[in-house]
């Protein structure tokens, strides 16, 4: 990109920062790794809604290991609520004891909601719990996580497109968009 694409929503200007190629790129390099470690697991990949949906298509397209696909909706209470519990919105609908489980994730931001979805998921005695995601901004985590496949660390600024949205606008963008100051 010679000249950065700038897109506005609900005011604000993002500007592009990862392209469409580069996405590409960061997918495929998580699905080979995913592919070797998981060869004769049988994982299930676990999809957490809605901004992930772009992100597990392609990811899952590259995936060549037998394998089950489930969705999730979650909710992350925090801050106001000492538990920090998460709301299943929508839950998956496949056994998922003795399963290595692979949650994937569009970003990972404060990370209590993959902190606590986690946790959530060990009621249900896995083989394993690992997590893959497009995006992390280390500098913004509260809590400590294990996070295996990180497609790309990024900055602590808010981002949309490929399935990241503002108030639900900018999920259907190419590339990934930084918000600029
Ligand atoms: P966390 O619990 O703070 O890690 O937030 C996780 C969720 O917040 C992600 O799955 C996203 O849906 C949303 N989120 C966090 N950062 C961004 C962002 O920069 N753009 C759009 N959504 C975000």
């Amino acid at each position: 990109m010679s000249q950065k694409q700038i897109v506005s929503l609900g005011g604000y200007d993002f500007e592009a920062s990862i392209e469409a190629s580069e996405i590409e790129q960061l997918v495929k390099n998580l699905a080979d790794r995913i592919n070797m470690d998981y060869d004769d697991r049988n994982p299930i990949f676990i999809i957490v809604l809605s901004g992930a949906f772009i992100f597990a298509a392609d990811l899952l397209r590259e995936i060549n290991i037998k394998s089950d696909i489930t969705v999730v909706k979650v909710k992350s209470y925090h801050g106001f609520n000492s538990t920090g519990e998460v709301k299943i919105l929508l839950a998956a609908d496949i056994d998922l004891s003795k399963r290595h489980l692979v949650i994937i994730e569009d970003i990972v931001d404060t990370a209590q909601t993959l902190h606590h979805f986690s946790d959530y998921l060990r009621q249900f005695d896995p083989l394993s719990i690992e997590t893959v995601c497009l995006l992390s901004k280390p500098d913004a985590h509260q809590v400590d996580i294990d996070l295996k496949y990180v497609g790309k660390d990024i900055p602590n600024d808010f981002v949309i497109g490929y399935g990241l949205d503002y108030n639900g606008q900018g999920r259907n963008l190419k590339h990934i968009f930084t918000k600029v100051d």
